[in-house]
């Protein structure tokens, strides 16, 4: 079975929405992975259909009971594989890309959107779910950051990018932001290309590239910049690779 996920969710029409174009709309056409969206509304027992009440304690908004969420969890959890139950939350762990690396290895992710003010907190604890973030802001409900969450994970499946759109290189995949990126017209509203790309010196191509990602994250990105320098002290962590510049 491919990768699946399983997304949980008061608005199941709203998936796979953006995933079904584009590059992760060509994989899933092709199979390299599934998904399906549960109406969380559907595992509600009473007649109104009630998946939400007003929190103990008293304040304001709804929170989403446990019970009808540990039903939607467990029916996403008894298709297919052992995959892990994630949370969409604010208040998450920050989703980084070794995240999205270690949720590619697995066979998939049950994904739980929650609306309101939030879940009940014992659902959380006693399905040991995952809580994850997109980034500090907060969002009007999980749906987009669960969008996020896949795109980024779908992008790294086997056979999901060619050659061309292949991550190698990119920002992240060793810890720093991209190198700029120029094409035709090689002069644009009196704009040079650095002349260095136009050289056809390969090794001076690739020692400009990595000396311009590395001033990018310096000025940019102080943090991802510190733990670089950590990484290149090391041992052995500059392998293969030039020297800072
Ligand atoms: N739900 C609301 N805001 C969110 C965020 N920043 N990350 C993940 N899920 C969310």
């Amino acid at each position: 079975m491919s990768w699946h996920a399983s997304v949980l969710t008061l608005f199941p029409e709203m998936f796979p929405g953006p995933l079904g174009q584009s590059l992760a709309g060509r994989a899933l056409r092709d199979g390299r992975w599934s998904i399906d969206s549960l109406d969380i509304r559907s595992f509600a027992t009473d007649r109104h259909r009630t998946v939400d009440d007003t929190p103990f304690g008293g304040g304001a908004g709804m929170v989403m009971r446990p019970d009808v969420l540990d039903a939607a969890l467990g029916a996403a959890l008894a298709t297919g594989g052992d995959r892990p139950a994630v949370y969409l939350t604010p208040r998450g762990r920050r989703l980084d890309q070794a995240m999205v690396r270690d949720f590619v290895a697995g066979p998939g992710l049950v994904l739980l959107c929650g609306r309101y003010e939030g879940v009940d907190e014992r659902v959380i604890e006693a399905r040991g779910l995952q809580e994850v973030s997109i980034g500090d802001y907060v969002l009007s409900g999980g749906e987009p950051a669960a969008m996020v969450l896949l795109d980024a994970c779908v992008r790294l499946l086997p056979g999901v990018m060619g050659a061309a759109e292949s991550g190698v290189e990119e920002s992240f995949s060793d810890g720093l932001l991209e190198y700029p990126h120029y094409t035709r017209p090689a002069d644009w509203q009196g704009r040079a290309v650095p002349p260095v790309l136009l050289s056809g010196h390969h090794a001076e191509v690739a020692r400009w590239r990595r000396a311009e990602a590395e001033r990018i994250t310096r000025e940019r990105r102080p943090d991802l910049w510190a733990r670089y320098t950590e990484n290149a002290a090391a041992p052995g962590a500059m392998d293969g690779r030039p020297a800072a510049a």
